[in-house]
């Protein structure tokens, strides 16, 4: 299997290389360099494919990554200044500075940091080096929310039904809400972090928390104007990857559902999603891709929707760049959409149209990340004393860009790795991320990894009963309150003690005085 593996990698590169690498290929640029512009998990996960496609990759990092992964495994690597991401990966000069000592040809962003910024994306342009994501224009239209909905207002893709009017009577307002349709949203215009926000359930009831609303808006902004906007209950968060060329091609990958979240960031999720039935798979797919096509969108792209109940659903958001869940839509299809990336970004066709692409299997990438479930997911920090993992396969991979003695840094995002595994259905995927994140060892920082299994582990969850309130609903089952430890784990712990200290005298033992030695035939069971 492995001989095969590698030789089918070997002609699948030499393949690559004949279309991607030769200049003399007409319509097509030159990348054999690659500089990413990013740390950690993806730039790992990028640098792994470059590789395999024979493209020498360029690292750029800050003081506190000097020693770390995406650093030892780049063809070259270079030092961008302090710490502080403003400072580092996030100074546009700095990076293409890099770009054009290293003679880069691309620059990959990840995602985070300059991924999304236009700013950015049209001095690579300008330097006549390839940002391997959409045009700016398209992540400049998809930036502004008023403006991506109108975009897909108008290229027919299903969008909430709100009124953002200046008429801000009762009267009118009322109206509004009767011909949206309760529940509906009332929300102030300037609002955030959920002020000035109320759900009005029907006509009677509507007046009442338009008030309320206004009252708390006047409060916190010193500003009350609203607007109405259908409300979802419960609703589920379900994206679609999407990618495109530059040939006017573009295509789906399928549905992830990313609801179960906590502090609106997305812990698992899955690929396609539970319980969507083939034909609302074909239509959110449909409905994508029109929202792509309508904004000549080129590359990785991830068009965000939210889903009642009974499966409608309608336009959020589009991503216009790589997301961190991207794996499980790889190993439903089988793609390597870094490898797409890279192909597309040099003016290449799509490597599959539509019919080409099939779903197989089911999909869970679980987020495995330093920090406190028990203390409202606080974000921590430290040193991998000890990480063990379960070996990595061809359906189980482990992203990740720490190693065992490595430190999760303060300055970034906590993510230690993300596991992704892949099964014959939803129920042995399943299995299988449970089994591995049993297997799953760290020491030196607090985890939520049994916070995950707990999570995996609940009936509800079992059954794809999923919504973005998974967890609060869920609270009390997913947060027992402690048990004291076992007297097995009280034996190991002490166990471990006693082993630990042993091994302390010992070293001294050589060097010391008759009473370290005197202490170590005492320790010494
Ligand atoms: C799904 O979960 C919700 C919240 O716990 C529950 O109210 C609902 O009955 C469940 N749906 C099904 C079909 O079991």
């Amino acid at each position: 299997v492995q001989a095969t593996k590698l030789v089918t990698q070997r002609l699948h590169s030499e393949i690559i290389s004949m279309f991607i690498l030769l200049p003399s290929c007409p319509g097509v640029a030159r990348i054999e360099k690659v500089l990413i512009a990013n740390r950690g998990e993806i730039a790992c996960r990028v640098m792994r494919t470059a590789k395999k496609m024979g493209v020498r990759s360029v690292a750029v990092y800050s003081e506190a990554d000097r020693h770390s992964m995406h650093v030892a495994m780049a063809d070259e690597a270079y030092h961008i200044g302090p710490a502080a991401s403003q400072q580092s990966y996030l100074s546009m000069e700095k990076v293409l500075e890099v770009a054009k000592k290293s003679g880069s040809h691309a620059v990959h962003p990840g995602y985070g940091f300059l991924s999304e910024n236009t700013e950015f994306a049209e001095a690579c342009k300008q330097e006549g080096i390839i940002f391997i994501g959409p045009p700016s224009s398209a992540i400049r239209d998809m930036g502004i929310k008023s403006t991506s909905k109108h975009i897909m207002s108008a290229a027919g893709v299903p969008i909430i039904g709100g009124y953002h009017g200046e008429d801000q009577s009762n009267e009118r307002l009322q109206a509004e809400a009767a011909q949206i349709g309760y529940p509906v949203m009332i929300k102030a215009v300037r609002g955030g972090g959920g002020k000035g926000m109320r759900i009005a359930r029907s006509d009677a009831d509507f007046l009442e928390q338009l008030e309320s609303a206004r009252r708390e808006a006047r409060k916190s902004f010193n500003d009350d104007v609203m607007l109405v906007e259908k409300f979802v209950e419960d609703p589920r968060h379900v994206e679609v990857q999407v990618f495109g060329d530059m040939h006017g091609n573009a295509v789906y990958l399928f549905e992830r559902d990313c609801s179960v979240q906590r502090r609106h960031q997305k812990i698992i999720e899955e690929a396609p999603g539970p319980g969507i039935s083939p034909e609302v798979r074909r239509k959110l797919g449909e409905a994508a891709v029109r929202a792509a096509k309508a904004v000549n969108y080129v590359g990785a792209g991830t068009v965000e929707f939210i889903m009642d109940a009974q499966h409608n659903f309608y336009f959020m958001e589009m991503n216009t760049r790589l997301q961190v869940e991207h794996p499980v839509s790889e190993m439903i299809t089988g793609t390597d959409l870094v490898e797409w990336q890279l192909r597309v970004a040099a003016g290449e066709r799509l490597p599959l149209l539509q019919d080409d692409i099939i779903l197989r299997g089911h999909s869970f990438e679980a987020r495995i990340y330093a920090e406190d479930p028990n203390n409202d997911f606080l974000p921590g920090a430290g040193p991998l004393l000890h990480l063990s993992t379960p070996p990595a396969d061809l359906d189980t991979r482990i992203e990740t860009g720490v190693r065992e003695g490595d430190e999760v840094s303060a300055h970034y995002d906590p993510m230690i790795a993300k596991l992704v595994v892949w099964g014959e259905d939803r129920s042995a995927a399943l299995k299988r991320l449970r089994y591995c994140l049993r297997q799953y060892n760290i020491v030196g920082l607090n985890t939520n990894i049994d916070f995950l299994l707990s999570l995996s582990g609940h009936p509800e969850f079992e059954a794809g009963n999923v919504s973005t309130s998974f967890i609060p609903q869920h609270y009390a089952e997913l947060f027992p309150a402690p048990r004291a430890p076992s007297g097995d784990t009280i034996c190991q712990a002490a166990l471990g003690l006693v082993l630990q200290e042993r091994k302390h005298t010992q070293e001294f033992t050589h060097t010391s005085n008759g009473e370290t030695r005197a202490s170590y035939r005492a320790s010494g069971l």
